[in-house]
């Protein structure tokens, strides 16, 4: 947006040199509309580079800051930025994002402390975007810097300085350079596309319909990928045994009884979130191992345990999985389901 407005000033300065009033390019042109008048450009002209250019004149200190955000900000991102309840989190975790559940904030994700000023002067405090002066903006940065232990107590922050602080995450991006993320169109001479093959999908991420032969399925289809996925396997069993893949086909099939097959969508709306991965505690489905015990029990405990909820040896299951509003039929038809395509 900066640079495309200030071309449009450039633009403006140059018709008004020429004599040529420019409302009236505009309106010959277009027949609609209004001109922007330059204090219009400026409201929306707001952003800022991470050289600093865009920021206003000014400067405010982590002390004033620490005033203002004790009253406009902490109650929700908390006295510390460790965030109330489940307001985002503005301060630390430095180093976490390599781990499998990063803690990205302020410190430890931007990349440049110029989003900081541009995000807090645009959208904060959630309830009030852009009620903020300039002055103010600067006080709230450098006060959020200063939980991050980027700036001392007494730094006080500057149009000029702001480029210079330094965020841990500077080098964190970068232009991906595989080469497949450049989609140059083949105009001529291109692949036959029945000669090209899918070395490795993600479930529910990779768009297969359109390999799927005979499908007429739009690109982002994720339709047939367990078909293309159970191909692939068994065309592998079979050159391995050198088995007819038909028959490996056949003989891994789960056969599901009528109450299961009813199941299967309920058990996708509601169960699928803790049961898909086996998180909290939870037995995954098709995990044999963690099933057989719980079988035991009977069906019949199972069914409602389901419903009532229950509490055992690895977590939580919430009644109805927290979906009070399914039937208890339907929670049977999932108990089934879950059941049976884990044996
Ligand atoms: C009513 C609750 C509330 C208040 C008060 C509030 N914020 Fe926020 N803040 C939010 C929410 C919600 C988001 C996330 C918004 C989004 O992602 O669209 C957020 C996001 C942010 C972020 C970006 C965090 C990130 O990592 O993406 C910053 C920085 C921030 N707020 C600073 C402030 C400052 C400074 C104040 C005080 C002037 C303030 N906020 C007041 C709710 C609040
Ligand atoms: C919020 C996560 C969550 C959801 C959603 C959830 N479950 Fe569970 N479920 C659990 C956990 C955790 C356990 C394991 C409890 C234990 O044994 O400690 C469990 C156990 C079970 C068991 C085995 C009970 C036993 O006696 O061993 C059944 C059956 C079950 N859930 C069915 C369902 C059905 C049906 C749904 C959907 C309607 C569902 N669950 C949704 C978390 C969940």
């Amino acid at each position: 947006m900066f640079r495309s407005l200030k071309e449009t000033l450039l633009i403006s300065i140059v018709g008004a040199a020429l004599l040529v009033p420019f409302t009236a390019i505009a309106t010959e042109k277009y027949s609609f509309g209004k001109t922007a008048t330059l204090e219009e450009i400026a409201g929306w002209d707001i952003d800022i580079r991470p050289d600093g250019k865009g920021l206003p004149n000014g400067k405010g200190s982590v002390e004033d800051g620490e005033v203002l955000y004790e009253q406009l900000c902490a109650t929700c991102h908390g006295l510390f930025g460790e965030g109330e309840a489940r307001w985002p989190v503005l301060a630390g975790g430095v180093g976490t994002l390599t781990e499998e559940r990063p803690t990205k904030t302020v410190g430890s994700y931007w990349p440049y402390a110029s989003t900081l000023y541009d995000y807090i002067r645009r959208a904060m405090p959630f309830t009030a975007p852009r009620s903020l002066t300039n002055e103010q903006t600067y006080q709230l940065t450098a006060y959020v810097l200063y939980l991050n232990e980027l700036v001392d107590e007494d730094f006080v922050l500057t149009h000029e300085n702001l480029s210079q602080v330094e965020m841990p995450n500077k080098d964190g991006f970068f232009v991906d350079p595989r080469p497949d993320v450049k989609n140059v169109r083949c105009m001529e001479a291109c692949n036959d596309p029945s000669k090209m093959t899918i070395e490795g999908t993600l479930k529910g991420i990779t768009p297969v319909g359109h390999f799927i032969e005979g499908a007429d399925a739009p690109a982002a289809s994720h339709e047939g990928q367990e078909d293309l996925e159970r191909e692939k396997a068994h065309a592998r069993k079979a050159a391995l045994t050198g088995e007819d893949a038909k028959e490996a086909a056949g003989s891994e099939t789960v056969k599901l009884s009528d109450k299961a097959l009813a199941g299967k969508e309920t058990f996708d709306n509601a169960c699928k979130v803790c049961h898909g991965s086996g998180i909290a505690g939870s037995p995954k489905l098709g995990d044999i191992e963690a099933w057989a015990p719980r079988v035991k029990q009977g069906l019949s405990v199972l069914v409602e345990h389901a419903i009532k909820g229950f509490g055992g040896a690895t977590g939580i299951m919430p009644p109805k999985g927290g979906r009070v509003d399914l039937s208890d039929m339907q929670v049977e038809e999932a108990v089934n389901y879950m059941v049976e395509a884990s044996k």
